[in-house]
């Protein structure tokens, strides 16, 4: 199987910051992968490499094709969706009028009854069925972070880059998110999740990449990257570590009991 997606020497400047610092990276069809690291590590700043908001260098391939120097809506019709982290609706138009616009424009030709078909899918699988008529103001926060998901899903993407779609969000909103993100993982769709939650992190990743001042740091199975003492040092800190450390200790004396 060939990589889904695939960043090569990936860096990009502004002025003297090297936001994105020479990252290669490569991501398997069906994998769920976190990108995780301090404020200002530069995973935004990824994520708008990737989807052409910002021309770095270095290559990028996507699904066997070059597309570093794509525009933003070639990149998202080819099959990149992403979410934004400060979600933005169109405040006075309707849940489903707001998925219809990424539906229509994701789908070269399409007519306006599929769109609002797939709008009305999209808002089903998220759970704001009910609320599709209810203007995007009138939505809870939990309800905008879904609608910014329903609005992602309707342009059927291959990959989908999801940042910080639980910031803000309560326990039981999150464990709902969790399993939406899961669902629609089930379905095919390869995902990299930037979040800043470990709970969510650990429960939802297959891999785990970690970026500080830019650069990829480590890199692996979820267990091995947070022992990493270079990962604890850079982000997780020793009260993680500590943590960590006291539930493998009670899982395996758990398996010695
Ligand atoms: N358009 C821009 N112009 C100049 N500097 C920028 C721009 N966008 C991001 N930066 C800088 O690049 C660095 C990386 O920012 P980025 O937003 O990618 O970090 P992040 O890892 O997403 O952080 P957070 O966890 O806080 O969201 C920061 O120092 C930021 O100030
Ligand atoms: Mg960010």
């Amino acid at each position: 199987m060939s990589p889904i997606l695939e960043l090569t020497n990936v860096t990009q400047r502004f002025g003297g910051l090297t936001a994105v610092d020479d990252v290669t990276l490569s991501v398997m069809p069906g994998e769920v992968v976190g990108l995780i690291g301090p404020n200002g590590a530069g995973k935004t700043t990824l994520v708008n490499v990737i989807t052409g908001v910002y021309r770095g260098t270095g290559t990028i391939v996507f699904d066997g094709q070059r597309i570093e120097a794509l525009k933003p809506y070639q990149i998202s019709r080819l099959g990149v969706a992403r979410t934004y982290q400060v979600v933005q609706p169109f405040p006075e138009m309707t849940a489903l009028e707001n998925v219809m616009a990424p539906a229509t424009f994701a789908h070269a030709g399409v007519s306006l009854t599929t769109a609002r078909e797939k709008a009305a899918e999209a808002l089903d699988f998220v759970g704001l069925g009910a609320e599709k008529d209810k203007r995007a103001s009138s939505l809870t926060l939990a309800g905008r972070k879904r609608l910014e998901l329903a609005k992602s899903l309707a342009m059927e993407p291959k990959v989908l880059l999801l940042d910080e779609v639980n910031a803000g969000l309560n326990p039981a909103e999150i464990d709902v998110a969790v399993d939406l993100i899961r669902r629609i993982a089930a379905r095919g769709v390869t995902i990299i999740i930037i979040e800043h939650l470990m709970k969510v992190v650990m429960n939802l990743c297959t891999r785990i990449v970690v970026l500080h001042h830019g650069a990829k740091i480590a890199e692996g199975a979820p267990d091995t990257v947070t022992s990493d003492p270079a990962v604890i040092e850079a982000y997780l800190g020793n009260r993680y570590a500590k943590r960590a450390a006291e539930r493998a200790a009670a899982a395996a004396g758990g398996a010695h009991g």
